[in-house]
């Protein structure tokens, strides 16, 4: 099948209405952005076609990461949009490090790879995806350990972040940040960092809103940006427990929905930007990721409906990260340090 050519859809929402919220640099980043990972069940070709899409209804914020397995074919597009007359500047591309690039001299070559799979010569945010080296293979199930995994170490993370640091001072990365954190290790990191990180990526929709964690990030300028803004509908077996809630079912956001007439995924999205977080959300479908982008420009929440969600948070953490655990861990929890220590590190 021969592929649409880049077009900016008349139907679309004009980019420079959409929100953006200012890092401590001074530049300027779009409230939303479009998610990329596939959960294994959406293939690259499909994904990539939907940034080319999304870019075309006003999309220019794309949420990327190397182990998601699809920066070549998300390349072809961004090279095809900027040669349809998309300037670069126009766009924020963000990538994650993933954890087995970690070591000395791994980074740089990490980097490297994503900027060529992207066929760009710099990124906007690079992200370290989770703060220890603990992997997975692509598409592991629930019950799959990596052999190797150990607790957070410092000294190892500050010797990644050291090297996300050089790749500032390189001009390869516009900004630096971390994702799946938490208040403790993120102490440690601001407390040793040069670069200190201009966003930090973690899970937030309604029924997971995190207030102390947002709440300490807000108050040092660290923007926080929320993944599965949706409740992550399609997320992966090994991210299902029996426990977890369905976001979008909430009586309160359907409620909110009825009265707006629009569907509960724009409800979170609007949530999400009036409370000041930046929202990816993915999909594939055109319908899908347009209403998400209009949804940001449309008739906000009242600060009445707003006070709802606040009260609705089930503290639901859906990512709950299980098949990076060591060997003597307890379980989910230790990755999250939920009493206030880092598990397994003095
Ligand atoms: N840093 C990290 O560790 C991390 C972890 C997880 C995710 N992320 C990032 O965050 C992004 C978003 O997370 P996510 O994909 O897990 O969850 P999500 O955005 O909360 O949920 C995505 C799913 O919601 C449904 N959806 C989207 N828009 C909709 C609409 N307007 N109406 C109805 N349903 C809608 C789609 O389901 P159907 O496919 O069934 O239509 C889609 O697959 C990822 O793509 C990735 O870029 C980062």
């Amino acid at each position: 099948m021969e592929k649409d050519k880049f077009m900016i859809s008349p139907d679309g929402v004009d980019p420079n209405e959409v929100p953006k919220k200012t890092l401590y640099t001074g530049a300027q980043i779009p409230a939303i952005g479009l998610g990329t990972f596939g959960s294994d069940r959406y293939s690259g070709e499909e994904i990539a076609e939907a940034v080319r899409g999304a870019i075309s209804v006003g999309y220019r914020h794309i949420d990327c990461a190397s182990v998601y397995g699809n920066e070549h074919l998300i390349g072809e597009v961004l090279k095809e949009v900027m040669d349809a007359g998309i300037k670069r500047e126009e766009l924020w591309i963000t990538s994650k490090l993933w954890n087995d690039m970690h070591g000395q001299g791994d980074v740089l070559i990490a980097c490297a790879k994503t900027l060529k799979d992207l066929k760009l010569d710099y990124l906007d945010l690079y992200l370290v995806h989770w703060p220890f080296r603990n992997t997975h293979p692509p598409g592991a199930n629930p019950d799959s350990r990596d052999p190797n995994a150990r607790p957070y170490n410092h000294e190892e993370f500050m010797e990644t972040w050291y090297q996300m640091e050089r790749l500032v001072e390189a001009g390869l990365v516009r900004h630096i940040g971390t994702s799946n954190m938490t208040i403790p290790k993120m102490e440690l990191l601001l407390r040793d960092a040069r670069i200190k990180p201009a966003c930090n990526q973690m899970e937030l929709h309604p029924h997971f809103q995190q207030p102390e964690f947002f709440k300490y990030l807000v108050e040092r300028d660290i923007v926080p940006i929320g993944f599965c803004p949706l409740g992550s509908p399609s997320r992966p077996e090994r991210d299902r427990t029996p426990t977890d809630t369905v976001v979008m079912e909430d009586p309160v956001i359907v409620k909110i929905s009825n009265r707006l007439n629009i569907h509960p995924a724009e409800v979170c999205i609007k949530w999400a930007v009036q409370r000041g977080q930046i929202p990816i959300p993915f999909s594939v479908k055109r319908h899908q990721y347009l209403a998400n982008i209009k949804a940001v420009v449309g008739e906000p929440l009242t600060e009445e409906e707003m006070k709802e969600i606040e009260s609705i948070d089930k503290n639901c953490r859906l990512i709950k990260g299980q098949v990076f655990l060591w060997e003597g861990a307890k379980g989910w929890e230790d990755l999250w340090d939920m009493d206030g220590k880092i598990a397994g590190y003095c």
